[in-house]
């Protein structure tokens, strides 16, 4: 009795485990929430760059540093694997904003990226130097976003 009670609890914490992995079957799911959590995670580091830009919150020269420390390394994931072709969608809708034209214009959408890239450096190279400088440089990096996003993303 002992040995099937423990037979039964073995394969009770195997379907728990099996069931853990396939509540996402599909890992091309996976590969679009991590896209998506890094934009998150740019979104949480420029926000408050952008308030204080707008005197919403006071301007703070290490806070302000600190934040676009983070965007500068968010540039550094190496995370092209998660722009997978096939995953736009036109394959998951509901799932993803990504527009297909991501992949049919490509290396269009590597440029848009450049464009970020080279945005967040001039940012980078002044944040901390005053507000003024703060706000001479957000301006670009707004840009740069929503210039991709234009392009590339699915309207809300
Ligand atoms: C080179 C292109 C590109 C740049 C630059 C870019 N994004 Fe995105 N962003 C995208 C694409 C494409 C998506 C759609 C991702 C998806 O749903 O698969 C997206 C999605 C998002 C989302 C939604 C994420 C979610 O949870 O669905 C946010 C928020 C976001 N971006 C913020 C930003 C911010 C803030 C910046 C600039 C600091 C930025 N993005 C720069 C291409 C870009």
């Amino acid at each position: 009795m002992k040995k099937i009670l423990s037979l039964f609890l073995t394969m009770l914490v195997a379907t728990i485990a099996t069931n853990a992995f396939a509540a996402d079957e599909d890992p091309n799911l996976q590969l679009i929430k991590a896209r998506q959590g890094e934009m998150e995670l740019r979104t949480f580091s420029v926000m408050p760059l952008f308030r204080m830009a707008k005197g919403e919150i006071p301007y703070n020269a290490d806070q302000a540093v600190k934040l676009v420390n983070n965007l500068k390394l968010l540039m550094q994931l190496d995370i092209g694997d998660a722009w997978a072709q096939g995953t736009g969608k036109d394959k998951y809708p509901g799932k993803t904003h990504s527009l297909p034209e991501i992949w049919s214009t490509y290396p269009k959408v590597a440029e848009a990226g450049k464009l970020y890239d080279a945005a967040i450096e001039e940012l980078a190279a002044v944040a901390g130097n005053g507000l003024d400088a703060l706000k001479s440089k957000i301006g670009g990096v707004g840009d740069s976003c929503k210039g991709c996003h234009d392009d590339f993303r699915e309207k809300e």
